[in-house]
């Protein structure tokens, strides 16, 4: 169990910026998921974790210690690649022990830390078997196994399910879980997956370009995106943004978009509302509904239906306002093809509204 700083960390390859002045802190035992698209840091920030890349400048701290200048193996952590990365010519059995063989550690007490892990990761069975006679699966757990074995206080994850199919790498985020909840080693976890980082953090980073653009608890990061980018870049069907206006009628803050506007009284801004501020307003597809709202909310969102994705337990609905995009998840029963042309209402307390100009939650 391990507490992990990052302090001031800049990374340079020739000329190019990786990143810069990064700060961010890993509470004990927690299981922090670094999302991002590919390209924007993710691995160079895990390597130097590990210490197998060094900064160009800052420190990292493991329970107040920097640990900058000592070699991977000192650092008390260990780490699942994306590539597996097993040795071919060793057994599970082999692959596994090595490095506590290394580590001088004896014969029976290996062999009691081997068996142990197998057992978490239901390995028995294929122990002694090599890298090439196993599924990409099992390939997987055994790279986990061969982490696991190790007393560390910080396991880190480089994108370990890119490589499996879609069931197995559902089936893999429970099990990585599960172990993590057992056995409460902190862990930092690096994909590109929203759904991974939304299904296994107890907190995610997104990384754009080398910046951290929010670090939040994934339904924080779900409900209220700090920009747009956060916005697009989390939840299966992204979220829906329409152009507008703040206007200020009879006292209450409203978007004023093409042709309709929203209520926003009870929207929490962050700063009093400017009357004629440039907008982007963002609701989920599941904040859109069917039909009238009753009372003051939304006047006269009108849409026309585009196309329709049927998912199985519920359904997405493209529709056009205007000439915006606009999507609604509905209840399959609910999704209605017969008429052209529809009214749509919001749920007011599940909006985002972020500034056009600087792009960031208002
Ligand atoms: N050894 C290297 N030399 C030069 N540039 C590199 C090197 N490793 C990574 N980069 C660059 O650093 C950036 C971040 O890469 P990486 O950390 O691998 O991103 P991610 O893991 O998020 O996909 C990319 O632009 C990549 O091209
Ligand atoms: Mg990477």
């Amino acid at each position: 169990m391990s507490e992990l700083n990052i302090v001031n960390l800049s990374k340079r390859f020739d000329n190019t910026a990786v990143f810069e002045n990064i700060n961010l802190s890993v509470r004990e035992k927690e299981f922090l998921v670094l999302l991002g698209p590919s390209g924007c840091g993710k691995s160079t920030l895990l390597n130097i974790i590990a210490g197998l890349e060094s900064p160009t400048s800052g420190r990292i701290e493991i329970d107040g210690k920097d640990v900058i200048g000592l070699e991977p193996k000192d650092r008390g952590l260990s780490m699942v690649f994306q590539s597996y990365a097993l040795y071919p010519t060793m057994t599970v059995r082999g692959n596994m022990s090595f490095g506590l063989q290394v580590a001088g550690l004896k014969r029976s007490e290996i062999e009691r830390k081997v068996e142990k892990a197998a057992t978490m990761l239901h390995l028995t069975e294929l122990l002694d078997r090599k890298p090439s006679q196993l599924s990409g699966g099992q390939r997987q757990r055994a790279a986990i196994g061969r982490a696991l074995v190790r007393d560390v206080s910080l396991f880190l994850f480089d994108e370990p399910l890119s490589n499996l199919d879609a069931k197995l790498r559902s089936q893999m985020r429970g099990e990585i879980r599960r172990l993590h909840d057992t056995l409460g080693v902190t862990s930092i976890y690096v994909t590109h997956d929203q759904v991974e980082a939304m299904t296994m953090a107890s907190s995610i980073v997104v990384l754009k370009g080398g910046v951290i653009q929010q670090h939040a608890e994934p339904q924080t990061l779900y409900d209220e995106p700090e920009n747009l980018f956060v916005a697009g870049f989390i939840g299966a069907s992204p979220m829906n943004i329409l152009k507008g206006r703040i206007a200020i009628e009879a006292g209450r803050p409203v978007a004023a978009c093409t042709g309709f506007q929203v209520d926003l009284s009870r929207y929490r801004f962050k700063a009093p509302p400017v009357a004629g501020q440039e907008i982007a307003l963002g609701v989920r597809p599941e904040n859109v509904c069917f039909g009238e709202a009753g009372g003051t909310s939304n006047t006269g969102v009108m849409a026309r239906i585009d196309y329709v994705e049927p998912l199985g337990a519920d359904t997405l609905v493209w529709t056009k306002v205007g000439d915006e995009a606009m999507s609604l998840r509905v209840d399959p029963r609910e999704a209605r093809l017969d008429r052209q042309t529809v009214p749509l209402h919001f749920d007011l307390d599940r909006l985002s509204v972020f500034s056009r100009e600087t792009e960031r939650r208002l």
